[in-house]
Formats: C-alpha cells, structure tokens, sequence
C-alpha cells in the first residue's frame, strides 16, 4: 500500500477502505509517513469528507493508538461527560458530584484549559493541596471508595489525534464535522467509559457558532459513540453569553459550590441538572427523567451532593474545609467595576471576548507553558435580557496585577451590547440527540 495513492483516492472523492484508514493512522503515529503526505490527505478529507463508516473506523483507530484506560475493577456503568468548552464553564465542578451521589460512579479524566477557554484542571486545583497528578490505581481506588474521582489527562491519551490534531491546527484543517467529531471521541473512548452524556455548546463563545453546525456535530458525535458501543447522548445548549455569573477559576468553584448547596445561577443549575438527568439515565439509576430529576433535587438538599465533593477533594490532598466554607477559596480582593454607558437592555454579551478579558488578567492561557493566577476573575453582574440604566455595575472585575488590567476592562466593556429593545429570552437548552 502507498500513501500517496490513499491521498490521490480521496482526493477523486472515494471512501478509503478500514485498511487504507489503518495504513495511515497507524503509520502516521510511528512515524513512517511525513507530515506532508498526511497534511495532503487531511486537506482532501477536508473536501470531500469521510461516510460514517471512514469517520468510524478513523476514531477508534486513533482511540486504539495509545494507552486504553480499564475501567472493568470499578463495579457499575460508568458514564463519562464532555464539553466542547466555554467561558464560565464550571459544569463538571457541580455535575459530578450530584452524579456520583446518585449512585454512578464517576472517572473522569479532564483537561487544562487553553485560549478563551477554562479547563477543570485548573480549577480544581483552587482547592488548596489539590493533586490532579495521582497513578491510575489510586484513581481507581478513589472511585470504588469514594464513588468519585477526576484526574488529568495522560499524555498517552490517543497519541494519534494529537499528532493529527496538531497538524491540522497548522494546515487549515480543523474546521471538518467528521475530523472534529472523531478526533473528540477518539479521546472520549480511550477514556473507557461505557457511556458518554456530551455537553456541546452552540453560540459566540462556543466552537461551533451557530446551532446547524452545533447540531451536525453533536449527531455526529453520537453516532460515533453507539457505534462504538458506547450509549451516547448529546446536549445543546447555549453559550451566546457565559455560563452563571462567575469566569475564572477559584471564582468558578465557589459558584458551583453555591449551585451544591442549592443557590447556584438559574442557567447554571439548569445545565447541570439536565446534563446530570441523562448521566443518570445512562448509568441505570433512573429510568425516566422525572424519577432521574427527584433523585438530583434530593442528592443537593441533603447535602450529599456536597459531601461528595468534599470525600472527592480530601481523597485527593485538597483542603475540604474550602468545600464547606467556599469563602476560604482564594479571589483576589482587588476588585475594579464595569459599569453601563446607557441606559437599556441587556441584548448580548459577546462571549469569547469575556473569556478573553479573564485570560489578560492572568486567569487564562495564551500558551501551554503559561502559569495562570487562580485568583483572578470576573463575576458579571447584569446578563442578556436584563434592564441596566447608565453607571449601573455590569460586571465585577477581581485582579491582582496592574499588567493587561486596562485591555481587559476594555474588553469586558466592549462584550456588552446595549439596546433599546428588550430581547426575547433564549432557552439554554437548545436541542438533545440521542
Ligand atoms: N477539539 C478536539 O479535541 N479536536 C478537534 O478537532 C477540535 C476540537
């Protein structure tokens, strides 16, 4: 078999058979085939696309191309969640916990963030002593202990995806449904899941901006995974505006602390709830959504939910008297205002660009190396639909550095859009695949 002829086939428009698909995956990670071979045929796919079966076999390819997580010594079904990342995205923080009261097991591995873009890595590591860094054995021994556990990725993770996925980045070829999906589950699979709840979002700080595109890959992702065996549903929902009221990290934890004990941001907790209906569902402990919904409602007022979080936290070095008392998290308490310049409504608050601002006080990273400032962090204060009149406070800005502070006032400043009309509320919930 020849590269070069995978890449003039389809480029003529053919589907490559699951040996042609091998032949390059598996030779690309070796590295027998050079980057411009692959770069061609990622441009090729790029146009003329891959059926279901070439995007299928292409996952579990690159799935099967590192280390496989085995989840078989935890008892029960375990339902993963993943999200296609947004701006005050704290989901997993409130979720996993609720989820793991229920009675399903959670093990979970997450990653950093990166850009505009948070990453429950870092956040969790806002608990004092926090070790993310622990071996699998005792990520599987926390997990039959305590019934919870979430560790950071290994880099052996689907080694093929990150190699192609570093090389699409650079030639062009990130934006194909069928690269995007499979290059998520690929990682999603090796993560050894037996169920996957997908959190995808749609909207101006999401990855995917509108709701066709968002639709297309969620159906996409889902198809992946029960074809792979593994029950898979997707949610939409919304990300035309930051998730909650809090964008940072030891900000974020305190929120979804605050949603654990019952008081979280209405969209926030709507999330959750629904994200957790399913996992529930999924993982056999609930067979209809309202019986999954009382079981959610009962886990948060007895406080079993938020003792879940603190076994999770202390059975990993963290400080679990910040669980119970989320004021001992450490937000900085310098703090300067964003207030109205007219008088109106709330229409939008364009997203990445709040993701951005946070990421200029130190709370993001423009570049893996970068060191974030868990401390920083914006709450905002009016969202989309609410009245504001001139010099009302928009949005609480907490820094510790003079440096990127002006940039990121102007950009938060610039992110909401005042109207005189009052817009029509959205739902967050856009759309379930199942
Ligand atoms: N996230 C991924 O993991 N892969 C993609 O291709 C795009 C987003």
């Amino acid at each position: 078999m020849r590269m070069v002829d995978i890449i003039i086939s389809k480029r003529n428009g053919n589907e490559l058979t699951d040996e042609e698909i091998a032949f390059f995956v598996n030779g690309y990670t070796k590295g027998e085939i050079p980057d411009y071979q692959v770069s061609a045929l990622m441009m090729a796919i790029y146009f003329k696309g891959m059926s279901k079966r070439e995007t299928l076999t292409l996952t579990k390819l690159m799935a099967d191309s590192g280390d496989l997580l085995d989840l078989s010594k935890i008892a029960g079904i375990k339902v993963d969640k993943h999200s296609t990342g947004g701006v005050g995205d704290k989901t997993s923080l409130a979720l996993t916990p609720i989820v793991s009261a229920c009675g399903v097991p959670i093990a979970k591995m997450s990653g950093r963030g990166l850009g505009h873009t948070g990453g429950t890595i870092d956040k969790l590591e806002s608990f004092d002593g926090f070790n993310v860094s622990i071996p699998t054995e005792q990520f599987i021994d926390n997990v039959n202990t305590n019934g919870i556990s979430i560790m950071g990725q290994t880099a052996d993770l689907a080694p093929a995806d990150k190699k192609l996925y570093a090389l699409r980045d650079v030639t062009g070829t990130v934006e194909n449904m069928s690269l995007i999906a499979s290059s998520i589950m690929s990682k999603k699979l090796a993560a050894g899941a037996d169920a996957i709840v997908l959190d995808v979002k749609t909207g101006s700080g999401a990855f995917m901006k509108t709701l066709e595109d968002s639709t297309a890959l969620a159906k996409e992702m889902v198809e992946i995974g029960n074809g792979a065996g593994r029950k898979t549903v997707a949610i939409i929902s919304d990300m035309d505006q930051p998730l909650g009221l809090a964008v940072g990290n030891a900000i974020e934890v305190r929120e979804a602390i605050d949603t654990l004990n019952g008081h979280g941001p209405e969209d926030f907790t709507e999330l959750v709830y629904t994200l957790a209906t399913y996992m529930i569902m999924l993982g056999g402990k609930a067979s209809s959504e309202d019986e999954a919904l009382t079981m959610i409602k009962e886990a948060v007022s007895s406080g079993k939910a938020l003792d879940k979080l603190a076994a999770f936290i202390g059975s990993q070095g963290g400080n679990t008297e910040q669980v119970y008392h989320p004021e001992l998290l450490k937000v900085s308490d310098k703090t300067v205002t964003v207030k109205a310049e007219k008088d109106g409504y709330v229409d939008h608050i364009v997203c990445d660009r709040v993701g951005v601002a946070c990421m200029m006080l130190g709370g993001g990273r423009a570049s893996k190396e970068d060191v974030i400032d868990l401390s920083v962090g914006i709450r905002l204060v009016k969202k989309v639909g609410d009245e504001v009149k001139k010099g009302d406070d928009l949005a609480i800005v907490y820094y510790s550095r003079e440096e990127g502070l002006e940039s990121a006032l102007e950009r938060l400043q610039s992110s909401y859009v005042i109207s005189d009309v009052k817009p029509e509320k959205q739902p967050l919930i856009k759309n379930i695949i199942k």
